[in-house]
């Protein structure tokens, strides 16, 4: 199979990290901050290393606020919900995934903004600041789109949103891993991530990063190994905010896809991507029935191409690429519908593919070769 679909999840994991899984399972895999033995021990002091290696990586001030959760979902519903308040106002923007825009829909009493998007998935950060308002409490940006792979425009938005004292979160879900993130430098308040796509951790991780001084109510009450005779949920991170026994083995296994990027170097596997993404761009340039959406220039987006072909609808021609030529990809609406609709592909959805590090250019002839046939 080719997999062309790392942008829902990344595949193949690096195989330290399948090791590194597996050697917790068979040896150590306890239940940390839990019991005081030995090998919880070791579990609890792994998980801590796990913070630690994220709080390097994307520059934060404290390893003790990264919040581990099961998916970027996990972690944006936690910040959503667990920072606004009646009354407050969020501005937000038409490249979002519904794992912001279905938190913000389900809240009662807050107001939204949604800031627009061109037709190659770009917003503008004077559009983002002409949505303030003197009760907007958060803005939320996507770092990237799933759809487009567009790359918005968060520093300034960062820049923007500290300026005026107002919280600014960043949906990293399509970014963590490929595009440098300091999170200090481009003043991002809040950080939610998925460890599964592009950190190379297994399904099932996730973390959310919260500035000190950021309060934050929690989203499930339960065990946290801490002030277990009250019977209050504690409010200090990061176990109030991780109820429940965590994804320990998950925790280690993103952990070394991080070190995995960290030895390769993120510039080796952005341009990696890069180059597979232009000789996919160029070919399917070539092909006239077949219509690209989102910038064409590579170095304005990360590694997705989205496309239609004329007269087959992208369920179907993701069906025939999987099913006669052996290509993942997919299809549909990719949880973004305001993106769609700034497309122009809102009711007809598109076809997405996302390589990633381990795709070869003998991956991208064959699937340029289907496509030839299925378009031709
Ligand atoms: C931009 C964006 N945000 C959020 C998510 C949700 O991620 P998860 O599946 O880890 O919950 C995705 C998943 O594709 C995404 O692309």
């Amino acid at each position: 199979m080719i997999y062309l679909d790392n942008a829902a999840t990344t595949f193949p994991k690096p195989r330290k990290v399948v090791a590194e899984m597996t050697h917790c399972l068979t040896h150590y895999c306890a239940n940390p901050g839990r019991s005081g033995h030995d090998m919880a021990s070791k579990m609890a002091s792994r998980i801590y290393d796990a913070r630690e290696s994220i709080a390097d990586f994307f520059n934060m001030t404290d390893p003790l606020r990264v919040v581990f959760t099961s998916n970027a979902t996990e972690s944006l519903n936690l910040a959503i919900k667990g920072i606004l308040k009646p009354g407050d106002h969020v501005v937000t923007t038409a490249m979002e995934h519904n794992s912001v825009l279905r938190p913000l829909k389900e809240l009662k009493g807050i107001r939204v903004t949604v800031v627009p998007a061109d037709k190659e998935g770009c917003i503008l950060a004077r559009d983002v600041e002409t949505a303030l308002s003197p009760s907007t409490k958060l803005v939320i940006c996507t770092h990237s789109s799933n759809v487009t792979g567009t790359i918005l425009p968060i520093n300034e938005i960062g820049r923007l949103c500290r300026k005026k004292g107002i919280l600014f979160m960043t949906d990293a879900s399509q970014s963590a891993g490929v595009i440098p993130i300091d999170i200090q430098a481009q003043n991002i308040d809040i950080l939610a991530c998925p460890g599964h796509k592009s950190l190379f951790g297994p399904p099932g991780t996730g973390f959310l990063y919260l500035r000190p001084g950021i309060e934050l109510v929690p989203l499930k009450e339960g065990g946290t190994g801490t002030d277990s005779a009250s019977l209050y949920q504690p409010r200090y991170f990061p176990e109030g905010y991780e109820a429940g026994t965590v994804n320990g083995p998950g925790i280690i296994g993103l952990r070394e896809g991080i070190k995995f990027i960290e030895g390769l170097g993120m510039e080796t596997i952005q341009q990696w991507e890069r180059h597979i993404i232009e000789m996919l761009s160029d070919g399917l340039g070539n092909m006239p029935n077949i219509q690209i959406y989102g910038p064409s220039d590579p170095s304005k987006k990360t590694a997705i191409l989205t496309f239609n072909i004329k007269g087959i609808d992208c369920e179907t021609a993701a069906h025939e690429l999987n099913h006669r030529f052996g290509i993942a990809v997919r299809a549909g609406y990719h949880c973004a519908p305001l993106a769609h609709k700034a497309i122009g592909t809102y009711g007809i959805g598109a076809v997405r593919m996302s390589p990633g590090i381990f795709n070869t250019e003998e991956d991208v002839r064959k699937t340029l070769a289907a496509l030839q046939k299925l378009s031709g």
